[in-house]
């Protein structure tokens, strides 16, 4: 159970127990909220660094843009309260959550005269597949739930209500005995995990699914094409076969729960050799220096946390 001091809510830090919604809040009915999944790392000075944070501020906006939500507060002010709320619960490393959501007000479909709400809490969370998946790697299986498709909802929005569909493909694959399920498009081609995105590599070339396959245009995944190019890898966005799964000599999942975690079967066969391969652990050490401030090539991508912690 996650557990901090404080939560942010509407403008005020409260205690975590005082983080209270009203039960005719409309997200809690409708799924009308908007939500970032954000990392905060120990960095080599002992201050928690924010992995990306202004690309997590920029997909809320667009997210809470794209279900008619303003934010009622800046990026800027969203950014300085993370940092407070970080540095006083003491943490280190963290997982924050800023939620964006539609709260007590008419009851009924038509949302826009409801009010925004935000809250933003903190604690401290693991690994989210486990450490042995980020050594070992996953097993998976492919879903018989479809991704939502463009037509139907807005993939690249990371709404409340659409992880539905992560939920139902998540239990089924547990029920079944996996640790995740992959989800195919609409049409059928590979698109991502319940939580991740998803990379398949043959002859080493890296390959993923593009937007058109109804993605979340996952932050993480923006790290991995740098860090892959760097590394000289070619990255190719395109349609996946479910086929090519099994065929691949590695594949690998990114998000920022999960980090990078290789991916050892799917649906009972062995990827590869079942162990994770050189480029998935080459490109997984780089990005874990990349995390931790450890090469400086990336440190850009940390939003360091200076406010004096409580002790
Ligand atoms: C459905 C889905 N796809 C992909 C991702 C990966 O996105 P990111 O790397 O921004 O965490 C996530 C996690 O946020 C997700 O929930």
């Amino acid at each position: 159970m996650p557990t901090a001091d404080l939560i942010w809510l509407n403008g005020e830090f409260v205690a975590w127990e005082d983080a209270k919604v009203h039960v005719l809040t409309h997200g809690l009915h409708y799924g009308t909220g908007v939500f970032e999944g954000i990392r905060a790392y120990e960095q080599p000075d002992g201050n928690p660094g924010i992995f990306r944070h202004q690309d997590h501020l920029d997909r809320l906006e667009k997210s809470a843009e794209l279900y008619y939500m303003d934010l009622p507060y800046s990026k800027e002010e969203l950014r300085e309260v993370t940092h407070e709320l970080v540095g006083r619960n003491g943490f280190k490393s963290c997982y924050i959550r800023p939620l964006v959501y539609r709260g007590h007000g008419p009851m009924g479909l038509y949302p826009l005269n409801n009010p925004v709400e935000v809250t933003i809490a903190c604690w401290e969370w693991g690994a989210y597949l486990g450490d042995e998946a980020k050594q070992n790697g996953v097993r998976a299986h492919v879903s018989s739930w479809r991704r939502i498709s463009h037509d139907s909802l807005i993939p690249h929005s990371k709404a409340s209500g659409q992880y539905l569909n992560s939920v139902l493909a998540k239990i089924v694959a547990e029920k079944a005995g996996y640790e995740e399920a992959i989800l195919l498009d609409e049409h059928g081609y590979v698109c991502e995990g319940t939580g991740e995105n998803v990379y398949v590599i043959r002859d080493g070339v890296i390959y993923t699914p593009g937007h058109t396959n109804g993605i979340l245009d996952g932050i993480t995944r923006m790290a991995i094409f740098e860090i892959a190019k760097d590394l000289g890898y070619e990255i190719v966005e395109r349609n996946i076969a479910r086929s090519e799964l099994t065929l691949a000599d590695e594949v690998f999942l990114t998000g920022t729960a999960a980090e990078l975690t290789p991916m050892a079967s799917i649906d009972d066969h062995k990827i590869g050799t079942g162990t994770p391969g050189p480029v998935t652990r080459e490109i997984q050490g780089v990005f874990e220096d990349a995390l931790h401030g450890r090469n400086p090539r990336y440190t850009k991508w940390l939003d360091v946390v200076r406010v004096p912690s409580k002790a």
